[in-house]
């Protein structure tokens, strides 16, 4: 069966970085006859306010339309890029509020006597975080591996996907079109490596 390709858009200008990695993303994994949905929150208008109502619908097993539409396309889906800029260190308020209604107890991950467990295993998942400090920064501060770890582990770990790769690319307003172009040809020969099976080599972009 084909593959199926979820791409998370997070920002909300048209002409972004963040955005034109979204288009080339798409283009190259089509090219590769990989099936891609992409999911723009902001063009979606996407709820991201988790209200009493939805919790107790959730409890009582009815998962409200809008947030079952996006498990349903998660749930299809074998590889999920996320694409979002670094606001005050953590996700959009819209991604933030994409992960709070739609990784749900009973979808996302169950909890038992034995513990929590991810459910969403067999999938890879990329992070792909632009921002205006340098990544230097961040590592001097000690806090590059932190975000990592929360972006990245607690939330998709969590659930079970894999997170086959972590990218970052710094000082994005400031960066010249080649070096943007640059950053886009890096983040396509980094899925090629994963998808190949290849040694995986991290990179951060600096
Ligand atoms: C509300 C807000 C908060 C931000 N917080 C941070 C931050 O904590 N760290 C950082 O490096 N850049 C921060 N930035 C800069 C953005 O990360 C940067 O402008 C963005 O990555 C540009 O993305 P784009 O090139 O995809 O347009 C912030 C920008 C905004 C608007």
């Amino acid at each position: 069966m084909r593959m199926q390709h979820l791409i998370i858009s997070a920002h909300p200008n048209e002409g972004s970085f963040s955005n034109a990695l979204v288009d080339a993303l798409k283009r190259d994994s089509e090219h590769n006859d990989v099936k891609v949905v992409v999911r723009n929150l902001y063009d979606l208008d996407f709820n991201p306010v988790l209200s009493s109502e939805d919790l107790a619908k959730i409890k009582n097993g009815e998962t409200p339309s809008d947030i079952a539409e996006e498990q349903r396309i998660m749930a299809e889906s074998d590889i999920i890029s996320l694409v979002y800029p670094l606001w005050w260190g953590s996700f959009p308020a819209i991604l933030k509020g994409y992960f709070d209604r739609v990784l749900t107890h009973g979808f996302a991950f169950k909890v038992d006597q034995d513990g929590a467990r991810g459910l969403l295993t067999g999938k890879k998942a990329f992070l792909h975080t632009s921002m205006g400090n340098s990544v230097e920064e961040y590592e001097n501060k000690g806090i590059l591996k932190a975000f990592r770890q929360i972006h990245g582990q607690e939330v998709f770990g969590f659930v079970g996907v894999e997170v086959a790769g972590h990218m970052f690319y710094p000082r994005i307003s400031d960066s010249s079109p080649e070096m943007k172009n640059k950053y886009i040809e890096e983040a396509l020969g980094f899925y090629k490596t994963v998808m190949l099976d290849e040694e995986v080599v991290d990179i951060v972009t600096k």
